[in-house]
């Protein structure tokens, strides 16, 4: 093998003359009748190598075999290429390397796919052959972006006295929502760690340690369901802080997170972040991540409705409507699509009407007056070749299914402009979450977010209106970090174990050591984490997380190159007292 000189995204005409030496990949191979043109890859790009017959006169009917992926080193001179050879669209492209000597380092097999087109083959298939798809340039780009993402954090936050501590992974099962991955322990047999869905509870006690400003970038584990922008194993930019509230929170945050797009993709943000509720976010985009990037927020018409001669929207407890500009045109087939994906949030229905040449029609619209017609499209600015779709129920339905197919219509219509970064804090969320089938309540953050200092009372006498301190930021629609104020008095903390249901008991078998923490010294704190694979996915401008992960594993939570999770020999278990139980 040569020792490589240069890489194959490196020469230029200022080379003209030299001798270099270049190692990669055949990415493609053409013969024109006495010389075989190469195009040899690396990560840094392609240089076109150029083998004369004249010049390798026994070992031709090689060079002619050599195929795509082959991995060969040469050593050759620097060439100008001919006017019409030249690419004027790579930095290479006006330069050839006639090659002198050559070695094959290793021979590839018939590729599973071809590494030109990555749509060309099945998502499944290019995962078993992951290290071929990394492979790709949009991948490689990937990863890059990636690791600049990783730079540009440690960067600012190091630069701004955040200290980066590591935490175990192995560690208590301490669930936060999601179901704990579990390791059985050896030598406690019976006894299991938890794989940290977060580092949650260690960086609270950092704080009350001392150490007042923290980061890491670490890796979470949270066996969940699993959607385009979540994994089982996910990574985070975490933070905490002491001695802030919420300003210094979302100052530090919008910082950073300006920093990021600023370096990694010379985006700028704006400044300051806007702000939302939860209340106003759920009222108007039924979501509590909405994408601003477009308007059509979710418009209240129950007076209209309550007015017409509809009247199974008399008893629902709201009614709301989407409009849809240039809706008009969607079929049946369409507006039957849209009802079950609605459907499938609850609601009962999709009532719709059509307005065109100055009139509402189809639908329900046989059930509304011409004055309440016309009084609607005057007061919601309805125009020609519009549609209004509506659900009425329960509010909570209502708000869920339209602001679903608020997503869905923007993604069908293409209303996002894809250049655009609009991030958004979200605000003000209530405490706890009403789960009806366990009759019980759940934290909406986590068991360790304060309420606000208004709303302490509440715990007591209303905890279902109790808001807490907490916050999301979002972006076009993904939520890219979640944090609190937390709290630091041990008898607030206990007070919220208790209602969610935790005993005295189980709030110490699972949180004494932290509730105990708090009472040597705990300085008022709060944090955030960023879901850093989220946030490089926004960067990268994909919906697949998959695509800034190298190794992701799929929506079963499996990974198709190692086939993990795989069985492991009895001798294993036994070593771990577990036995496989076969129903
Ligand atoms: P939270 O659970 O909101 O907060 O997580 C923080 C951020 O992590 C990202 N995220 C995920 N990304 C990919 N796959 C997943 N399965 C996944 N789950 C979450 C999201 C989310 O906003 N300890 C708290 C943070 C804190 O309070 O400081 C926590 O983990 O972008």
């Amino acid at each position: 093998m040569y020792k490589r000189t240069h890489t194959c995204g490196e020469l230029d005409e200022s080379s003209v003359g030299s001798q270099v030496q270049l190692n990669g990949w055949v990415n493609t191979s053409r013969l024109h009748g006495k010389i075989v043109f190469v195009d040899l890859r690396d990560r840094y790009g392609k240089t076109q190598l150029v083998f004369d017959e004249t010049d390798f006169f026994e070992v031709f009917e090689k060079i002619k075999k050599l195929s795509t992926e082959d991995v060969i080193s040469i050593s050759g001179t620097v060439k100008n290429r001919d006017e019409g050879a030249i690419n004027p669209n790579m930095k290479t492209g006006k330069i050839e390397i006639s090659v002198s000597d050559f070695s094959i380092l290793n021979k590839a097999s018939t590729l599973p796919f071809v590494l030109t087109d990555r749509n060309s083959s099945e998502e499944p298939l290019r995962l078993k052959y992951r290290y071929l798809e990394l492979r790709f340039d949009e991948l490689q780009n990937n990863i890059f972006i990636r690791h600049n993402t990783y730079q540009a954090v440690r960067k600012y936050l190091s630069d701004n006295d955040f200290l980066e501590v590591e935490t175990p992974i192995l560690m208590k099962s301490t669930p936060e929502g999601a179901r704990d991955f579990l390791v059985p322990s050896r030598v406690h047999k019976g006894k299991f760690y938890a794989l940290p869905q977060s580092p949650q509870i260690y960086k609270q006690i950092l704080m009350v340690s001392g150490y007042d400003r923290y980061f890491q970038i670490v890796k979470c584990f949270r066996d969940e369901d699993l959607r385009a922008d979540r994994q089982p194993e996910f990574t985070q930019i975490d933070i905490e802080m002491s001695f802030v509230d919420e300003e210094d929170i979302f100052t530090y945050m919008e910082n950073l997170t300006r920093y990021i797009f600023k370096t990694v993709k010379d985006i700028k943000l704006s400044d300051p972040f806007p702000r939302m509720t939860y209340a106003d976010a759920m009222e108007k985009y039924g979501s509590d991540k909405p994408d601003i990037r477009y308007e059509m927020e979710l418009i209240d018409v129950k007076s209209f409705t309550d007015e017409s001669d509809f009247k199974a929207f008399s008893d629902a407890g709201s009614v709301k409507a989407l409009l849809v500009k240039t809706g008009a045109k969607y079929s049946r087939k369409v507006i039957d699509d849209l009802t079950d994906k609605a459907k499938k949030y609850g609601a009962k229905g999709l009532a719709w009407m059509k307005f065109q040449d100055g009139n509402f029609n189809g639908g329900i619209s046989k059930f509304f007056s011409e004055s309440l017609q016309k009084n609607i499209s005057d007061k919601l600015k309805v125009e020609n070749d519009d549609i209004l779709l509506l659900v009425g129920d329960d509010k909570n339905i209502v708000t869920k299914s339209l602001g679903k197919l608020r997503t869905i219509i923007a993604s069908k219509e293409n209303l996002a402009n894809e250049n655009e970064f609009k991030p958004l804090w979200v605000t003000e969320f209530p405490m706890f979450d009403f789960d009806d089938e366990n009759n019980r309540y759940v934290a909406m953050h986590h068991p360790f977010t304060a309420p606000r200092k208004s709303d302490i009372d509440k715990l007591d006498s209303d905890p279902k209106r109790a808001l807490s301190r907490g916050y999301d930021l979002t972006m076009n629609g993904h939520e890219i970090a979640g944090g609190s104020i937390r709290i630091h008095s041990p008898e607030v903390q206990e007070k919220v174990f208790s209602l969610l249901g935790l005993t005295q008991k189980e709030a110490v078998d699972k949180f004494g050591f932290l509730v105990e923490a708090l009472r040597y010294g705990a300085p008022p704190h709060g944090g955030i984490a960023f879901g850093f694979d989220r946030l490089v996915m926004l960067l990268a401008g994909t919906e697949n997380i998959r695509d800034v992960i190298a190794f992701p594993k799929t929506t079963s939570a499996t990974s198709l190159m190692d086939d993990s999770p795989s069985n492991v020999d009895n001798q294993q278990l036994r070593d771990l007292g577990l036995e496989i139980k076969k129903d």
